[in-house]
């Protein structure tokens, strides 16, 4: 068997907010290799810099110092419209407070980033559905997001963050607006899902079920990683 891949890495990245007096150091020389089917916590209190490095990896924003790759692409290279176009392709995102979209049906929130990458609309809803019954909802595929509750909404979340067969799905407190049942219900989808299609999957969170649940831990500490405690 080969080795698991790194599907993606920090080197090195420093990343500061504002200037001068008012600057603040959120990421202090992170190095972080991430490989394809392991998924890991990310641990650290509030203010560590969990989210930013999310974002780094993301390509929702780019480091000061250092480099960020991911799917074997240096980020730092891609303009506006490029990162997006590599965020919906490669990347997958999971929220807090799921962010779907409220005038679309789960469906249609599921396939709109395969439609984005130009897939037909059967094509994509047929994916969309696909994953839709591998996260246990399909029967819920026409109803709108307000129409469903917060663990069933998180599952669409989940079904639209791999529908572009990502290589890394980044997840920020996927469980911290869910009761424990659901919040394990769908930390169990992630694992699952992640090993059975070969995503690295990145988890910032408070949540001892998840650190639990993860193959290992990054514990960041004012922006820095430090040992696990
Ligand atoms: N957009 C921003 N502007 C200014 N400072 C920020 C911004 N985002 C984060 N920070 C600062 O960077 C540090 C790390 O924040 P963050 O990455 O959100 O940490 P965490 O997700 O672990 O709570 C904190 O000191 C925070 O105040
Ligand atoms: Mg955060």
């Amino acid at each position: 068997m080969n080795p698991p891949s790194v599907a993606a890495a920090c080197r090195l990245v420093r990343k500061v907010y504002g200037r001068g007096e008012t600057a603040a150091v959120a990421l202090d020389g992170v190095d972080v290799a991430l490989r394809s089917g392991e998924m890991v916590a990310l641990t650290g209190p509030s203010g560590s810099g969990k989210s930013t490095l999310l974002h780094l990896l993301g390509a929702m924003d780019v480091p000061d110092a250092g480099e960020v790759e991911v799917a074997g692409r240096i980020l730092g290279a891609l303009d506006d419209e490029d990162a997006s176009a590599f965020r919906n392709r490669h990347v997958g995102f999971v929220f807090q407070f799921f962010h779907l979209i409220e005038s679309l049906t789960a469906v249609e929130n599921v396939a709109l980033p395969a439609r984005l990458l130009g897939l037909a609309e059967p094509d994509a809803n047929a994916r969309a559905l696909d994953l839709l019954r591998r996260v246990g909802v399909a029967q819920l595929s026409e109803r709108f997001p307000d129409q469903l509750s917060g663990g069933q909404r998180q599952r669409v979340a989940v079904a639209r963050a791999l529908v572009n067969d990502p290589v890394l799905v980044l997840a920020d407190e996927p469980t911290g607006n869910l009761d424990h049942a659901a919040g394990g219900e769908v930390l169990e989808l992630l694992a699952t899902l992640g090993k059975e299609r070969d995503v690295a999957i990145l988890v910032a969170t408070h949540d001892p079920l998840v650190t639990r649940r993860a193959d290992r831990e990054i514990r960041l500490l004012d922006g820095k990683v430090v040992a696990p405690s």
